[in-house]
């Protein structure tokens, strides 16, 4: 019998992305393999996010797009996992008829049999019990060979006013450090350069875990352990940054000294009402002592404006926060409201249009600070893992510092995807810095 094969089309955050590979990891290890395209796929799987509204109305679009496709050749299946799948549940059938199976990604590790459920009966399948249904053992098909993530724990229980992600991924739970350590290790024996460490706030890495572990722990384990010369981390909350992970970024060679850790607004008002959990001056403390601690670390944030009650003066203050911490890069957002979260109830909304005017504010405030700050690195030679050719020119590398910076640079020598290359510094961008491979030496390491 001809294998099936199926197509995965993944929105919103490295977590989905995780996840997809996971659920590619499954689908193969069942009997399929991956479509080339849409067209030619059994299975069309949607991994979807509702973290704004227009991340979801995405969702729905491609949905309504790989419907048309289903009407074309009947017999297609067309699943929708994800955050807006565990949003909705069944209700997706009622907006969206084409669907044939729903299912949260706590319950992949059920999908081929959820599939075989569908093709018997004929009829659409539900599953978005928030329940693990227990990991599958499949490896991921991971869509790089160099870079890879794993997931340290799944769901979160801050209950930010402004967020749906404690509706759609649970209660917070993390996994255990073995197992953690076990996937790591894998990843290094497979010639892995670097691993992400993900989880919505990884800060709070252990609680519950019997024997008890934290985070900074982990990561002491996996530098001494696991043979991957980078490791990053992402999300951290600034109310549980600690000091032993402060040292365990200054101590651990292979843990870059990169933070992103999330101001979401400047005013202490808007922080209270958002339910952040810390005052501007906590996070001032926090940043001040994990500059002093760590040399050379870059931070990144997330701000939010326009959240409901926002003035003109609580912009301007996170216009002076952005002014005064010169974070490396930020992600910056205008709020929209979630059904179910506790700030879509209240009153004192801002206006799209004020909305926007704020962003493009802001975002260029940034735009001159990452700029100046990607300057301030020209001249000196930084240590790039190679990604691949450069977009803008094939005969140009493409790779990133410790840092996270993008550098190209001109193709010298027998350089491949997966070495670590010095290179220094001879022009910067707002996006990326340009470079020279320095002389001497320079291939570091090699991909295995
Ligand atoms: N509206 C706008 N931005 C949001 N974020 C989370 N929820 C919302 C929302 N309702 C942003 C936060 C978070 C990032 C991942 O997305 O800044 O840190
Ligand atoms: Fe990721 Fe949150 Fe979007 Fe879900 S809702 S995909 S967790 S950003």
């Amino acid at each position: 019998m001809q294998m099936r094969s199926a197509w995965l089309e993944t929105l919103g955050c490295q977590m989905n992305e995780a996840d997809s590979e996971k659920m590619a990891g499954i689908l193969c290890a069942e009997g399929y393999r991956l479509a080339e395209s849409p067209e030619e796929a059994d299975v069309i799987l949607i991994n979807t996010c509702s973290i704004r509204d227009k991340a979801e109305q995405k969702a729905f679009s491609l949905a309504g797009r790989f419907g048309q496709l289903k009407r074309r050749r009947p017999g297609t299946l067309l699943v929708l996992t994800g955050c807006v799948a565990q949003k909705l549940g069944a209700g997706v059938l009622e907006r969206l008829p084409a669907i044939d199976a729903v299912i949260g990604t706590a319950r992949m590790a059920g999908l081929p049999a959820l599939l075989e459920r569908v093709r018997a009966t004929g009829r659409p399948e539900v599953d978005t019990d928030e329940a693990s249904a227990g990991e599958h053992p499949a490896a991921p098909v991971r869509a790089s060979r160099i870079k890879a993530w794993t997931n340290v724990m799944f769901g979160c229980d801050n209950h930010c006013a402004y967020c749906v992600v404690p509706f759609v991924r649970g209660r917070e739970r993390s996994r255990r450090p073995t197992e953690v350590l076990a996937e790591v290790a894998a990843l290094g024996r497979n010639g892995y350069r670097e691993v992400t460490l993900l989880g919505q706030n990884v800060n709070s890495y252990g609680r519950g875990l019997v024997p008890a572990a934290d985070f900074a722990g982990l990561l002491r384990a996996i530098d001494g352990t696991a043979g991957i010369p980078r490791v990053r981390f992402t999300t951290s909350h600034p109310k549980d940054f600690s000091t032993g992970l402060m040292r365990a970024l200054r101590d651990l060679p292979s843990v870059c000294e990169a933070v992103h850790l999330p101001l979401q607004a400047g005013a202490d008002a808007v922080l209270e009402r958002m339910n952040r959990g810390y005052t501007l001056e906590r996070y001032r403390r926090i940043i001040g002592e994990l500059r002093e601690t760590v040399a050379d670390v870059a931070v990144t944030t997330d701000i939010i404006v326009g959240f409901p009650g926002e003035s003109a003066a609580d912009f301007d203050d996170t216009m002076k926060a952005l002014a005064e911490f010169r974070f490396d890069g930020i992600f910056s957002f205008r709020y929209s409201p979630r059904d179910g979260t506790a700030a879509s109830t209240m009153s004192d909304e801002v206006a799209e249009e004020e909305k926007a005017r704020r962003l493009i504010e802001l975002q260029s405030l940034q735009r001159e600070i990452t700029e100046a700050r990607n300057v301030e690195h020209v001249g000196r030679v930084v240590e790039v893992l190679v990604e691949g050719p450069s977009r803008r020119d094939p005969r140009a590398w493409k790779g990133r510092t410790r840092a996270n910076r993008i550098v190209n640079f001109p193709a010298a020598g027998a350089i491949v995807a997966g070495d670590f290359v010095q290179v220094r510094i001879t022009g910067a961008g707002f996006l990326s810095l340009e470079g020279r491979v320095a002389a001497g030496d320079l291939v570091a390491a090699r991909c295995g």
